[in-house]
């Protein structure tokens, strides 16, 4: 019997080819809007989001049916064209990009508060850092950059409390952290404020 474990995937080439598939991408696509996400909308009452990893972009249009000025950012053009076309008619919409989290560089504007719901997970160690960079660059002082993660990556990096705050630790505080049970496997919410 062939036991060999199928590789998740890692590039924009491979998301494309999950999300082109009508139904592979539900293994992680959640259509319930997070407590922790609406939390921090409500707390923080933010002008302006950035979501990393956004994939179809349902979380960046909860957000933005809020009136709040909404971005979302995935490097698989896929997601981001199913995305747009599932907001087209909506008056608030969120804005879409094609873009790579670990560069951000044709992103000029500071938000408020970003969050990234698995994403970050999917970095190895060198573009966490890069990630790290560019969310600090992108984030308003005193911002939260919301995250949740998988406490083991699909490329098998522990992440944990400890972890994130060391990841961050040039320009974040990691003010607060919460393990979860979220699609069932253990993963934390990670809360960083920027310096
Ligand atoms: C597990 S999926 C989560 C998608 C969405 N946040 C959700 O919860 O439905 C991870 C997403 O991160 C995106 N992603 C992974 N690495 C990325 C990178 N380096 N730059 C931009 N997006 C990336 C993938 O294309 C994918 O859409």
């Amino acid at each position: 019997m062939n036991k060999t474990k199928s590789k998740p995937p890692s590039t924009s080439e491979q998301f494309n080819k999950v999300y082109s598939s009508p139904i592979s991408h539900w293994v992680w696509s959640d259509i319930r809007i997070p407590q922790e996400l609406i939390e921090l909308i409500k707390t923080k009452n933010p002008k302006t989001t950035l979501e990393l990893g956004c994939g179809l972009g349902l979380f960046s249009n909860f957000v933005a049916k809020q009136g709040i000025k909404a971005t979302g950012v995935d490097f698989s053009s896929v997601a981001i064209e199913n995305a747009m076309r599932r907001v087209a008619e909506n008056e608030l919409k969120p804005e879409f990009i094609v873009g790579d989290v670990t560069n951000l560089e044709t992103i000029k504007e500071k938000f408020d508060i970003s969050y990234d719901v698995g994403c970050f997970h999917c970095l190895n160690e060198e573009s966490q850092q890069k990630y790290a960079s560019e969310v600090y660059r992108l984030l308003k002082p005193v911002g939260t950059h919301l995250i949740w993660a998988l406490d083991l990556s699909p490329s098998e990096i522990k992440l944990s409390p400890d972890y994130i705050a060391k990841t961050f630790e040039n320009g974040f505080h990691l003010v607060n952290s919460k393990f979860s049970r979220r699609r069932i496997i253990a993963s934390h919410w990670y809360w960083l404020v920027r310096k």
